[in-house]
């Protein structure tokens, strides 16, 4: 990333306030906030809501994450290096902010890999607190997948290995650290994982990184007076939302588009926040791949919702505009990122009507598990537990079709919506209430949200045996401790 690395002597406003604030039982939530939050009369219900702050003024050239080269490439090998570390970062013009960040000061870079590919990536804390790097959606082997059992330490490095066994998709990677996830993912701990593999290469697609093929990572935070980030002061039980926008890193966010198509990959990479993200002039757009890959054909949306985890591939056309136009890319009433239109429109291919051959998905309408998600702010569970490292919550076997049913339960007040995400595998998701899910939702899924209410029916299949973890990706709520842990056995 483009932000200045200057190497921190103490985190400023992250650490001094969760280190000074004692730490209530509850929640982990400094004494501090929790007092702020109740003498501001910010509402600690759910749903408390913080709106987007619509920025003006100039626009800010989004930042395109780089792409990480391997260290070394032996044939199918390949190993990267990974550094977790504190650094500043401009934000605004002339402020810098203490943030977290892999091989730079925020975000992380995008590593892009090919089915089939040996991966190793060495991975190095150089911060001050224990972290860990966890692969959202890759299928790894257990003792490669991040979770909060394997941590760095600070100082310490930690070699992974997988091989890529799945096909093409939208990946991403952020901290899975016990109890500070969400501190560390707010703080900038996150990155792009592309997948590739013959398929979709043999598409067509845009493909071309940071040009026609671009990937955003959408997250909310707060900032003090001085531009440094508020967690503490925004912190919230249910979810710490912001009131500023930032597109990998970049508020008030645009994009210079040269070609026609432009292949969008969003991810959800907030704490909390949801986004219905829409086109200003109401146009159209196409879906072509959910959170594991492809879809098997182009999905035509006005809108798609993404919660915390989930990612969607967009095709937008911009066929027929003008140098000087542009288009926004929105979410609510707020700008999420601007399309200007920066000369002549290049053609660059159409989106196929066949883009992958999934079989569908098979339904013996059963339930092999039940999951209940129940509860707000500190007091979140999964079927009555609250997450415990050391107990293994469910056991199961390799290479079997489970069909799972989730059920978000509501309480006194109605609940709140939780997004279900899984380890190890992607899965399909059967039903929801009952009825097949939308078109945009029958690929691979490894994040699922539910509404209060709402019972999810999902397939599920692990292919490599270890422990993995499943929770509610609100990561306020995976620290409280709604997340749980299956043991799978080989057959
Ligand atoms: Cu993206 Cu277990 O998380
Ligand atoms: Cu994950
Ligand atoms: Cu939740």
């Amino acid at each position: 990333m483009n932000g200045l690395h200057i190497k921190r002597n103490h985190r400023k406003t992250l650490n001094l306030a969760m280190a000074a604030g004692l730490l209530v039982t509850f929640g982990l939530m400094p004494v501090a906030a929790f007092a702020q939050g109740m003498m501001g009369g910010m509402n600690m219900m759910h749903g408390a809501d913080v709106k987007l702050v619509q920025q003006q003024g100039d626009y800010r050239p989004l930042r395109i994450p780089a792409i990480l080269e391997p260290d070394e490439t032996i044939g199918n090998a390949r190993h990267y290096t990974l550094i977790m570390d504190e650094g500043q970062t401009e934000f605004r013009e002339g402020a810098q902010t203490a943030t977290l960040g892999y091989n730079g000061s925020y975000l992380g870079p995008t590593l892009v890999l090919r089915k089939g590919e040996d991966i190793k990536v060495t991975l190095r804390n150089q911060m001050e607190e224990e972290t860990t790097v966890h692969w959202h959606g890759v299928l790894v082997p257990s003792n490669a997948d991040g979770g909060p059992h394997q941590v760095v330490n600070p100082g310490a490095e930690r070699d992974v290995k997988f091989n890529v066994k799945q096909e093409a998709a939208t990946l991403w990677y952020h901290p899975h650290t016990m109890g500070k996830t969400a501190e560390q993912v707010y703080g900038g701990l996150a990155g792009f994982i592309l997948l590739k593999d013959d398929n979709e290469l043999s598409q067509g697609l845009p493909g071309e990184y940071g040009v026609d093929d671009v990937p955003l990572v959408v997250q909310d935070r707060s900032f003090t007076q001085d531009m440094q980030f508020d967690f503490p002061g925004s912190y919230n039980a249910d979810g710490t939302l912001g009131d500023t926008l930032l597109v990998n890193g970049t508020i008030h966010a645009a994009f210079d588009v040269t070609t026609e198509l432009l292949r969008l990959r969003l991810l959800n990479g907030s704490n909390a926040r949801i986004y219905d993200f829409e086109l200003s002039d109401g146009r159209p757009f196409l879906q072509i791949a959910s959170d594991g890959g492809l879809l098997n054909e182009p999905v035509k949306m006005q809108s798609v919702r993404l919660t915390p985890g989930e990612r969607a591939e967009i095709m937008v056309s911009l066929k027929g505009m003008n140098q000087g136009e542009y288009l926004d890319l929105t979410s609510g009433n707020t700008t999420v990122l601007r399309l200007n239109v920066a000369g002549v429109l290049k053609p660059n291919g159409n989106v196929p009507v066949t883009l992958n051959q999934l079989a569908a998905a098979a339904d013996n309408g059963t339930v092999d598990r039940r999951f209940v998600l129940f509860g707000m702010g500190a007091m979140v569970s999964i079927n009555g537990d609250v997450f415990d490292m050391k107990r293994v919550d469910e056991t199961g076997i390799a290479n079997q079709d489970e069909i799972w049913e989730i059920y978000n339960r509501p309480d006194m007040m109605g609940g709140m919506l939780h997004s279900f995400h899984l380890h190890g595998t992607q899965f399909r998701v059967l039903t929801r209430e009952g009825v097949l899910p939308p078109l945009n939702e029958r690929g691979w899924k490894d994040t699922v949200a539910l509404d209060p209410g709402e019972r999810v029916r999902i397939l599920v299949r692990f292919v490599e045996p270890g422990l993995f973890m499943y929770h509610c990706h609100i990561l306020e709520h995976e620290d409280n401790g709604m997340m749980g842990q299956i043991e799978i056995t080989a057959k």
